[in-house]
């Protein structure tokens, strides 16, 4: 009864921690793909290349759905995965929609027109990639009208984060957020559109002032796939474990992820 969740590399474990504390009995199979991160400095045609064969690895373990915990893999290759069809009975999920549908203060599922909503000047802090291919504000302007979004390409940061320099990432998310308030003085909220950046949400926070509201996708997600498996409990592979595994070196990922999420994780050679 498995669910795959795939990140580039560290990041989709804030996604996976917050999964897991949602759903503690349901097996995970997390897949970071640490050889090839960052996918935010990559082309489309690479970060397509490389989520299709780290989603068809996950298939492997007896999972039927898998989550893209990776906002440039989900801005840049999702669509083009499902247009060009799945195998009977699969089904890959991004986590744009839940985040958005958080911000446009919307239930799952409602597709009415786009509207008016409180917020109306957004802050973007996102990977190149994710910020060059505007999925964000494509999703956006099919839910809600009048919203400024202001978007900052936060190169560096994951690299920072994947080598373990948290000075180097904190440094880098402040120096970014200056950035961004120098084209949008008064941000109301701002969205972590990456995945790794929930790590330093309190930097994020503390740079941006009190007064933003932060938005940021773990428990959004992991609140959206309980309804999603609640009425779709066929999507439950057939995997009956719960894994960590890595195209990098396992032990080094593997200490990181602990550092990071202050639990002992361990992670296998994908
Ligand atoms: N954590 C990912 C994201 O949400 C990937 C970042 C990267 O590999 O550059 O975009």
């Amino acid at each position: 009864m498995a669910v795959g969740i795939f990140d580039s590399g560290l990041g989709g474990l804030t996604v996976w921690d917050a999964v897991h504390r949602r759903l503690p009995d349901l097996p995970l199979v997390y897949f970071a793909d640490s050889a090839h991160a960052p996918y935010g400095v990559r082309d489309g045609e690479d970060v397509h290349r490389l989520t299709r064969a780290a989603v068809e690895r996950i298939w492997e373990e007896g999972v039927d759905l898998v989550i893209l915990a990776c906002n440039t893999a989900s801005a840049v290759a999702l669509r083009r995965i499902q247009e060009e069809g799945l195998p009977p009975g699969k089904r890959v999920l991004g986590v744009f929609v839940p985040l958005i549908e958080a911000l446009t203060e919307r239930k799952w599922g409602d597709n009415s027109p786009p509207r008016e909503v409180a917020v109306k000047h957004v802050a973007l802090f996102a990977t190149p990639a994710t910020v060059a291919s505007r999925a964000f504000q494509r999703e956006l302007a099919f839910r809600a009208i009048g919203v400024d979004v202001e978007a900052q390409a936060c190169g560096g940061v994951v690299d920072a984060i994947e080598e373990g320099d948290e000075i180097l990432a904190e440094a880098l998310v402040r120096s970014h957020v200056e950035a961004l308030k120098r084209k949008m003085p008064h941000p109301q909220a701002a969205v972590l559109g990456c995945t790794h950046y929930p790590l330093l949400a309190d930097v994020f926070q503390e740079a941006l002032g009190r007064d933003v509201k932060v938005f940021s996708q773990a428990s959004l997600v992991a609140e959206s796939l309980a309804d999603y498996l609640r009425r779709h409990p066929d999507m439950l592979g057939a995997g009956d474990e719960s894994r960590f595994l890595s195209t990098g070196d396992a032990a080094r990922v593997g200490d990181r992820a602990t550092q990071f999420l202050r639990r002992k994780i361990t992670f296998q050679p994908a």
